[in-house]
Formats: C-alpha cells, structure tokens, sequence
C-alpha cells in the first residue's frame, strides 16, 4: 500500500481533510508538544533567525517556530493545497509566518537562504531523502541548523500479548502512512552524506494508555484498509475498533511508538 503523505497531490480531498485533523489532534498531544520542545531547544537560532519548515502540513510546528525567541521570519512549505488553506487559517493573526506551496525534492529558494531547516515527520514519507536533505544543504546559510524528527514508525506497538489482532491493523496503517519506517536508522549517516556535521540523534519513548486518541485514529485507519483490501471482512474491521474502544474505556489500552530527532549543522 503507497503512503498517501508521500502521494499527497494524489490523494483524495476527503482522505487530507482526515489527515488534517489527525495532524492537529496528534500537534495538541502535550507528549508530542515536548517531543518537539526538546529538540528545538538544541537548535541555537542566531538573532533575527529565517526558518523553513519543509512538509508543514497545517502548520502546527511552524506555528511553534514562529512564537521562538530569536526567530524572525518562518515559512512553512509542503505538496497539499488543502493542508496549507488550513495552515493558513489557523495562523492568522502569528507575525512573519507564511505558506507556500513547494516540494522538498526542489526547495523554491535560492542558496544560503535559511538559518534553520526543519522536518517534523516528514522526510520517512519522502521517496528520496537524500535529495531532500540535500536540498536543505544548500538554502541553509553557513552554519545554518538542521532539525529532523521522525517516528521510528517500525516500532509501533498496540499489543496487549502474542497475536494481537489489533497489532495487525496498526502494522497495516503504518504500511500505508509511512514510506519508509526504517529511515530513524540510517537517519545519521544520510545526513552526514548530504554534509551536515556532529549529528546529534536522541530518542523519545511515546505511550498513550489512558485517553488514547493518535493511536486510536491509527488502528481505525489501519482496520479500514484491512477491511478494503478484504484482508478482513467490514465485521472483524468494526470488532476490531469496538475491542480498542473497550480497552481505551476499561483502562487496558497500551499503545507505544519511539520517535527520534537528529539536530546537525552546516559547517562554517
Ligand atoms: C506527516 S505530515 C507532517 C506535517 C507536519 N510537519 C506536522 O508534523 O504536523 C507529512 C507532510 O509532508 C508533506 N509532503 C509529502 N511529500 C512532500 C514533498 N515532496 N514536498 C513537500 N511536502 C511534502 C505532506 O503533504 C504532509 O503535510
């Protein structure tokens, strides 16, 4: 199954406005908001800072970016139309904060343009990411920071024991959400390819037991593409959301992913 964030120009209107609220309802998880604090927090925004966001979706770490100290001017770029009118609505009023439609395999700016670039869970949808840290290679200045946070999506677990079946349907949304779940892995060695320097990589543990809601969205996406692949008939799919319902009403929710980021610099 493609990733649809990957195939995003393709993907079906009512497929995004689902995605967008999924990107918004995982950006106000205080888990995630911490995640994303704590990488940041390594990046040393000179004065007057310039910061792109590649693959912003609605906007949500942009938005956080442009509320830093230090931090002047942010734009936030990605493929999907819908996901950047969405962006923009939801930062109206944020000074020097702006959106624009672009592909990361081909930055639209010239050389030494930014002084931070960032991917919050974008570059394991990318097909080349090489290309596209390359491309942050050069519109950063000299020196200029690079900030890459990704799930380590292979690690995604809901099983409560040995043959869970809504293991199966996480595997299946992961499959489909994510273009390569292995890319945390060599995350360090792509970057120092593309010539970044003292990559920094820390690894973030992500659990949601009581209240579950990320990894609620994940197991229903996951049993609806079972269910339209007809791995599983649309009965098993719909028992399989009423059992993580249960657990999520009765306390016995588990759900875990590890996310990592690696913050490097440009050398001088
Ligand atoms: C999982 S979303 C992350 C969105 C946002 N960074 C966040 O964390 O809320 C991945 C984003 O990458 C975008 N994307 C996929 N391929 C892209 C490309 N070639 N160039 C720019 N953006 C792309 C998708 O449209 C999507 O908004």
């Amino acid at each position: 199954m493609p990733d649809v964030y990957a195939a995003i120009a393709h993907t079906p209107l009512e497929m995004q406005e689902r995605l967008a609220k999924v990107l918004e309802l995982r950006a106000a998880d205080p888990q995630q908001g911490r995640m994303l604090d704590s990488y940041l927090g390594r990046i040393e925004f000179p004065p007057k800072a310039r910061v792109l966001e590649v693959g912003c979706g609605t906007g949500s770490v942009a938005r956080k970016l442009a509320r830093r100290p230090g931090v002047a001017e942010t734009i936030g770029i990605d493929l999907s139309e819908l996901f950047l009118e969405r962006a923009r609505e939801l930062s109206s009023g944020i000074a020097r904060l702006s959106f624009l439609k672009g592909d990361a395999r081909s930055l639209p700016f010239k050389d030494a343009s930014f002084d931070a670039v960032v991917f919050h869970t974008t570059l394991c949808h990318l097909p080349e990411p090489e290309t596209a840290l390359e491309q942050a290679f050069r519109a950063l200045k000299s020196g200029g920071w690079l900030a890459v946070f990704d799930g380590d999506y292979s690690t995604a677990s809901v099983g409560v024991g040995d043959f869970d079946p809504l293991q199966a349907s996480v595997q299946a949304a992961m499959a489909a959400l994510v273009h390569d779940r292995w890319l945390i892995r060599r995350l360090a060695k792509l970057a120092a390819c593309a010539g970044f320097l003292n990559p920094r990589l820390d690894t973030y543990g992500y659990v949601e037991s009581s209240e579950p809601g990320y990894m609620l969205t994940i197991i229903e996406r996951g049993a609806d593409l079972l269910a339209s692949s007809r791995s599983i008939g649309p009965e098993m799919a719909a028992a399989i959301k009423a059992e993580a319902r249960r657990r999520a009403k009765t306390g016995e929710f588990f759900g875990q992913i590890s996310y990592a980021s690696l913050v490097a610099r440009k050398p001088r």
